[in-house]
């Protein structure tokens, strides 16, 4: 795993979106596998100045996101298609009807999760896949527990997910105990995997990524059998 210290969330945020834009130019057609949560928020912001600069254009991309709640309405403002909407897509000058995010709505999850992860496979696969870390080590929302999932599915959260996913609700009670996660199947096919890890609430979680032997408990460390991740970190996660 290659990884790129960063001094500060700015400069992190910088070298996630310098890395996406790099493929926007490269491969103008190319299929992102995108993240929600506070991470890469910077990351996106940076990516619409970029493209508000001319520098990048969004207009031949495909994106699949990594997960969603369930149930939840696509407009419930906590959804995270409501999310990719507010903090990239309205931004910039993507197909909406080209970018992908579980249906939270399904009322047939069992039949949702293979054909998200059939629509990747023929889309040609994600060329890039950006990641947050939990606090637990989860990626996507591929919680620790016994055994792991290889594709698209819906999922538990843990209560320790729900309580730190409860700062964007009113109540800790008002947050879905369940959620559509790409599987780590999903995740491991893309071709390159970008995580974006900031602050000290992340280091535990980075330093069993990066030390401990893969184990489902820490469904991050099966990253380090990916050949092409590159963490992109704080000082303070990689430290603490
Ligand atoms: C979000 C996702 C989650 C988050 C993780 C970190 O799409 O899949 O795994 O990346 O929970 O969340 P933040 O960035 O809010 O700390």
């Amino acid at each position: 795993m290659k990884i790129i210290v960063c001094e500060n969330y700015e400069e992190m945020s910088k070298a996630g979106a310098d890395i996406i834009a790099g493929l926007l130019k490269e491969k103008p057609d190319c299929v992102l596998g995108l993240a929600t949560g506070s991470t890469p928020v910077g990351m996106y912001k940076d990516l619409i100045a970029m493209y508000e600069a001319g520098e990048i254009s969004f207009d031949r991309v495909t994106s699949y996101n990594l997960d969603e709640y369930y149930p939840i309405e696509p407009t419930h403002e906590q959804s995270y298609r409501y999310f990719m909407n507010q903090n990239l897509f309205d931004h910039v000058n993507i197909d909406k009807a080209k970018t992908f995010v579980p249906n939270g709505l399904t009322k047939d999850p069992e039949t949702e999760g293979p054909a998200y992860d059939a629509a990747i496979e023929a889309a040609g696969g994600v060329d890039l896949q950006v990641l947050g870390i939990g606090q637990n080590g989860h990626i996507g929302f591929n919680e620790p527990d016994d055994a792991l999932i290889a594709g698209t599915h819906v999922t538990d959260l843990t209560d320790n997910t729900i309580e730190a996913n409860s700062r964007f609700f009113a109540s800790k009670a008002d947050v879905p105990t369940r959620a559509f996660t790409m599987g780590i199947g999903s995740i491991m096919k893309a071709k390159k995997i970008i995580l974006l890890a900031n602050g000290e609430n992340k280091h535990a979680a980075v330093a069993q990524m990066l030390h401990d032997r893969i184990t489902t408990q820490c469904p991050a460390t099966i990253l380090k059998a990916h050949p092409d991740v590159v963490l992109i970190c704080d000082k303070k996660a990689l430290n603490g």
